[in-house]
């Protein structure tokens, strides 16, 4: 049975010939004259292995090497060369350049077919092993992103009143990420730091967490400690570079008025300025002990006449942004799902 299919480039078609004649009965094969003709396959078809003569007219089998190199998907295409050329160092700076083999003409039919078969067992080790690592990450990512979530869901168990509040909050935060251009990466840990940024409230008596009446200076102070709690708690997680920083500046202000470091402008990392906005924004829309919950419009409102002052004034913006064209009241929306 025929499983890979090799690509053969060749200017010279007695040797396009020879090579059908030894390669036919064991893959699919497709033939091209020149490099441009090659190229041109390539952007139909993907092969498993490509044999590439050196000294063509037009494109040489190095340019054409580099043209494939150069597009992602085919990148990891072996390249093996074929040349009548004898010199070493040609061979060397082929080698270097990233080809699988090099075989020089006149072509020796066994030679041929055990580069070959070496080069396709080599690949297939390469993509399964490949295929093993990738599908590793994604569950190692969903078994860290299901043990965040028992967390969060047990910070909040303890006030049933903020629930979904840290979820809403991640979810504005990736917004605002997708927003300002971070990859989905970033996206992501940002996210995830964002789920976490309260878990210091673990330590927070419920007495003051479900305070209705103002807070005494005492009680101000304990909770303030959640930031600085909560870093601890996630500084021993390496996993995602800023996570405690998440936890210890998103009671920052912009006008250096906040805490737990009275840090002002871009001294606060970006994380603590963007999950500061999305967890205003979501505590004013939402009910607490303390108060009701405001209309989007008037939770716009507040956030813009703190905008420049609590809050960093590009942030508000791209909040904004995501607000009037209803993204985060769709998230809002998912959360309640
Ligand atoms: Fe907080």
């Amino acid at each position: 049975m025929k499983e890979h299919t090799i690509l053969v480039v060749d200017d010279n078609r007695t040797n396009l010939q020879i090579i059908r004649d030894i390669l036919e009965s064991q893959y699919h094969l497709l033939m091209a004259v020149s490099g441009e003709a090659a190229l041109k396959f390539l952007q139909r078809k993907s092969p498993d292995l490509i044999l590439l003569d050196l000294m063509m007219p037009g494109m040489s089998g190095q340019e054409v090497f580099q043209a494939i190199r150069q597009k992602p998907q085919q990148a990891a295409i072996p390249v093996i060369f074929l040349t009548a050329n004898q010199d070493s160092e040609v061979e060397v700076e082929c080698l270097n350049m990233g080809a699988s083999d090099f075989i020089t003409k006149p072509i020796v039919p066994e030679v041929l077919c055990h580069r070959i078969r070496n080069t396709l067992e080599l690949r297939d080790l390469q993509n399964d092993l490949e295929e093993q690592i990738r599908r590793k990450t994604v569950e190692n990512e969903r078994l860290l992103l299901q043990a965040i979530e028992a967390i969060v869901y047990s910070i909040e168990a303890k006030d049933t009143i903020t629930q979904g509040h840290s979820v809403r909050v991640a979810g504005y935060c990736r917004a605002m990420a997708r927003e300002l251009g971070y990859d989905e990466d970033v996206q992501q840990q940002i996210y995830q730091t964002a789920l976490l940024h309260d878990v210091g409230k673990i330590g927070t008596p419920d007495a003051i967490l479900k305070k209705t009446s103002p807070l005494n200076e005492e009680e101000y102070r304990i909770i303030q400690k959640h930031t600085t709690d909560g870093a601890s708690i996630l500084s021993t997680i390496g996993t995602i570079p800023y996570l405690e920083d998440g936890a210890r500046y998103h009671h920052e202000h912009y006008d250096g008025s906040g805490y737990p470091q009275g840090l002002a402008g871009d001294d606060i990392p970006l994380i603590g300025r963007i999950i500061a906005v999305a967890d205003v924004y979501d505590a004013l829309i939402s009910r607490r002990h303390y108060k009701d919950p405001l209309d989007q419009q008037m939770a716009r409102k507040e956030l813009m006449d703190h905008s420049g002052t609590q809050f960093d004034p590009g942030i508000v913006q791209t909040f904004i942004r995501l607000l009037d064209l209803g993204v985060i009241e769709e998230i809002q929306k998912e959360s309640e799902r």
